[in-house]
């Protein structure tokens, strides 16, 4: 596999040269790409001769070959060990002032990164906020570990010890437990249009969805990802290779996207919110008060397209479903929940609670998953890429 190291001004540099090492006994190809910074802890010929490839920081040089972006774009997985604080920071910011910078934002591969610092500068609440960021952007975090550090102080701060770095690496370049298999995700809400600029919509902002399908790719999967309306900064969670994405507007739209991409799929997981009704009719003009009176829009009942998709499963295929309910406590979520898994015959139903103030529109979300016979096979709550992972562990069984 080709693996980039990317090293960055920090004492543990030294470390890294052991990492480098051990991936490249380990069958590796490894290209070092260290900042300037770091070239004053451990020189360039250190890392050409322990990498056996040229060695440099600049954008400038090798131009011919676009360096610049070549290298990320090649790249199975990047590590970025030792990671500072203010090279964490300039990550969180997308700058792209060097190799190491550019190689990052161009690359689609995984990102492994290694942080190293006082313990003040990692609990700090900057070098917090850049983590939580990067974490929500799918970047692995390895350590740092509590011990000694620089100077004689202790406590969090020290970078993982190289073999536990390179062990992480090796789980991330390992076929996912999802590798090989193709899935098609729903995500949003559907927008019933009245008028030219009105419509029956809801509250979905797609998270848990664009979540459910970053996951999925990150464990090897093949993703569709049919997005209704979703909010803009679900973008950036699905930049995936392996997620194709397909927008949709209205219940009509997303049963058939999903009923395209379900015929070869072998799991399906419906997460969007399907508006339930649709306007008889549609405007062609703006509904205007000019016409007087209060208008009346007659509704007309939307094909349950989960229950659809379970009735044409294929063989060996899986269908999600999930619930948002206002239950007055857990017992009545659970039955209610039970109750619509039999009703629209999915092999899990993924649960949470919502209200006004919780559930929607935020980063955060608590679910009950309900396998076969309504049997409880999973409880999560945290980000919503954690719940996306409890998603998959227990449709993986
Ligand atoms: N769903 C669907 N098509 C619909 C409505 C809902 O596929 N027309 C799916 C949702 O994507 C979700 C599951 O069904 O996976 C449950 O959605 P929910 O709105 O809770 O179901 P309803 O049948 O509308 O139940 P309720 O009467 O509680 O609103």
């Amino acid at each position: 596999m080709n693996i980039v190291v990317g090293v960055t001004g920090g004492i543990a540099a030294y470390k890294s040269v052991h990492l480098v090492r051990l991936l490249t006994k380990g069958g590796h190809d490894v290209t070092v790409v260290p900042t300037d910074d770091a070239l004053r802890f451990v020189g360039l010929p250190t890392w050409e001769a322990i990498s056996r490839h040229p060695v440099t920081t600049s954008v400038h040089d090798d131009v011919a070959k676009v360096r610049h972006v070549a290298l990320g774009q090649a790249a199975d997985l990047v590590i970025v060990a030792p990671a500072t604080a203010n090279s964490i920071a300039k990550m969180t910011a997308g700058l792209a002032d060097d190799l190491l910078g550019t190689t990052l934002l161009a690359t689609e591969a995984p990102v492994l990164i290694a942080p190293a610092m006082h313990a003040e500068m990692w609990r700090h609440p900057a070098t917090q906020a850049n983590i939580a960021t990067l974490r929500e952007r799918g970047v692995h975090i390895v350590g740092p570990a509590d011990g000694e550090l620089a100077g004689g102080d202790s406590g969090p701060g020290r970078m993982s010890e190289p073999e536990e770095i390179a062990d992480a690496a090796g789980a991330l370049l390992a076929p996912g437990d999802l590798a090989g298999l193709r899935v098609v995700v729903s995500a949003g809400g559907t927008r019933e249009p009245i008028d030219p600029v009105r419509f029956l919509g809801n509250r979905s902002s797609g998270r848990q969805g664009a979540a459910l399908a970053a996951e999925a790719a990150a464990r090897g999967a093949e993703v569709t990802l049919v997005a209704a309306n979703v909010s803009a900064d679900v973008r950036g969670v699905t930049r995936h290779p392996s997620v194709r994405v397909v927008r949709v507007g209205t219940a009509a739209e997303l049963s058939d996207a999903m009923k395209d991409a379900a015929a070869s799929a072998d799991i399906v997981v419906m997460a969007a919110a399907v508006a339930d009704y649709r306007p008889v009719a549609v405007s062609d003009r703006k509904l205007t008060k000019e016409a007087g009176g209060v208008p009346t829009i007659e509704l007309v009942e939307n094909e349950d397209i989960v229950a659809a998709l379970a009735v044409a499963k294929r063989p060996g295929q899986i269908v999600v479903g999930f619930a948002a309910e206002t239950p007055e406590n857990e017992a009545e979520m659970l039955e209610r929940a039970r109750r619509k898994q039999e009703r629209k015959g999915v092999d899990f139903l993924v649960v949470n609670a919502v209200g006004w103030e919780h559930g929607f529109e935020s980063a955060e979300n608590a679910v009950h998953i309900l396998g076969e016979g309504g049997v409880v096979a999973g409880v999560a709550s945290g980000s919503k890429r954690a719940v996306a992972a409890a998603v998959w562990n227990a449709v993986r069984g």
